[in-house]
């Protein structure tokens, strides 16, 4: 997978060259490059932005500066792939899920747009729009400064579900927000007694049964009482089906 961002700010995404993402680099999974918005100017300044039409606070960022950018950074050429998918992290953009991450694996090129400010020019997304697939995403219902962080998670949730990416795929299987929609079981190592507090007594058991079911309590334990919105939107057939299994 090629992976471009572009944004003012390409340092705040060296963290991209360290642990799983940096290694998948390294070993060629994943093809990641950062720009530097502020290459596509052509002024003394390097502005990116301006006020906004209609009044308000703060300034905008700019359609030519972003469409130069884009346009480049999205043209297929000679080792790229054709069908450019552009994602612009955004408070106001689609809910960014475990779901979408998993559909985004299909995709061979993403390029991600980090807005600052309030955002970029609205014409920029309609632009692009006209030849490629174009994603608004939000990462939570909380404002940041800008899309960069968002951006990391992205890269992040997306490239560790790449195959080879994280060394043992069946730990995608069972974690928080996969395939059966509940959050995860509590976790425990050694030591068995630490600082007074005991490892439940089941996970000792070595009873694979007990502790597939205990497992599934905990996990849904877990998630009536942290995310009774997830609860509602079970697929109770699918966990009756891995029920049975136990
Ligand atoms: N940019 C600013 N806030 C954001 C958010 N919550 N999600 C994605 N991008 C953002």
């Amino acid at each position: 997978m090629r992976i471009d961002v572009v944004s003012i700010f390409p340092a705040y995404l060296s963290s991209l060259g360290l642990s799983l993402v940096g290694r998948a680099a390294r070993t060629g999974l994943l093809d990641l490059r950062v720009h530097d918005l502020r290459d596509w100017t052509d002024d003394r300044h390097r502005t990116v932005d301006d006020t906004p039409f209609g009044g308000g606070a703060g300034m905008v960022m700019r359609p030519d500066v972003w469409g130069a950018a884009l346009d480049d950074v999205m043209r297929p050429g000679p080792g790229l792939p054709v069908d450019a998918h552009l994602l612009v992290p955004t408070p106001s953009g689609q809910p960014f899920t475990q779901r979408l991450a998993e559909r985004l694996t299909d995709e061979s090129h993403l390029v991600i747009a980090c807005g600052r400010y309030e955002g970029i020019d609205a014409r920029v997304a309609q632009h692009v729009g006209a030849q490629h697939p174009v994603t608004e995403l939000s990462i939570g219902d909380y404002v940041l400064n800008g899309g960069e962080a968002a951006a990391l998670v992205v890269v992040e949730a997306v490239v560790r579900l790449l195959p080879g990416v994280v060394g043992n795929p069946q730990s995608l299987v069972e974690e928080s927000h996969g395939a059966a929609g509940l959050l995860e079981y509590p976790v425990y190592t050694k030591p068995p007694v630490w600082e007074g507090l005991e490892v439940p007594e089941v996970l000792l058991s070595g009873h694979h049964g007990r502790v597939a079911r205990w497992r599934r309590d905990q996990a849904l334990e877990r998630t009536a009482r942290r995310r009774p919105d997830l609860l509602a939107a079970l697929d109770v057939a699918a966990l009756d089906r891995a029920d049975r299994a136990l």
